[in-house]
């Protein structure tokens, strides 16, 4: 009876030990597993979708220039704005010689910009350093519209370069004609370059206005 009693007592703990240790076991490990589970994977999608998204937002690798003839202010404004949004390098096309108000003067036809635009061969030269366009993917082309056209200058600059495998971008300000034969003028005299349709803009155009049309371009 005495030997009966200890058998079951010793075959009582050793079921109470399996379940314990069963017990603690599954308590243990099943939560553990799950989060770590749930940390890689949020883990791993951030470290996946991070260079997806920053470059093309902050241009962080400066791919973009803004390139820009200015002979009052106004178009250097409107590339000012575009280069803050695009974080993208700014270069001006400076004339050697610089436009007086006289040489602007569209009312007198023996100005110097009317004698320039009625002259198909005159190329005003650029006083500025060249710039190295081929560090860029995407050059922005900015200048004023002169007697519905771009300024003679343009086409210096646009025969002057090589824009192989770079999208070119044009715009214009003006008192308010179109861009109209500015963009295939300029693309015909450049012969190379991805030239994608320009647009015209007031000098007070904005910034959210700009961001519209460029979220247009992508
Ligand atoms: C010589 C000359 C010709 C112009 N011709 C035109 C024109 O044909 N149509 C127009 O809307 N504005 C014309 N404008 C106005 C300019 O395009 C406008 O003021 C432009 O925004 C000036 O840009 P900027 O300050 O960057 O030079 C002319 C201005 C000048 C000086």
């Amino acid at each position: 009876m005495r030997i009966n009693k200890i058998f079951k007592l010793m075959a009582a703990l050793i079921m109470l030990c399996v379940l314990t240790a069963c017990g603690s076991q599954t308590t243990s490990s099943a939560p553990v597993s799950t989060e770590t589970t749930a940390e890689t994977v949020s883990e791993s999608k951030e470290i996946e979708t991070a260079p997806d998204t920053e470059p093309a937002k902050t241009n962080t690798d400066r791919s973009v220039l803004v390139v820009y003839f200015s002979a009052t202010g106004t178009t250097k404004g409107v590339a000012e704005k575009i280069a803050s949004i695009m974080n993208a390098d700014l270069y001006e096309i400076l004339p050697s010689e610089p436009y007086t108000s006289e040489d602007l003067n569209y009312s007198d036809k023996n100005s110097r910009t009317s004698v320039e635009q009625n002259d198909k061969s005159i190329r005003p030269e650029i006083g500025s350093d060249p710039v190295e366009i081929h560090g860029y993917t995407t050059v922005f082309l900015g200048f004023p519209i002169w007697w519905g056209e771009e300024p003679k200058i343009m086409e210096t600059f646009a025969e002057s370069y090589d824009f192989d495998g770079i999208t070119v971008i044009p715009f214009c300000t003006s008192g308010g004609s179109g861009i109209g034969t500015a963009e295939s003028d300029l693309k015909d005299l450049a012969g190379s370059g991805n030239w994608i349709e320009g647009r015209r803009f007031g000098g007070n155009v904005s910034e959210a206005d700009l961001q519209s049309w460029i979220d247009e371009l992508k």
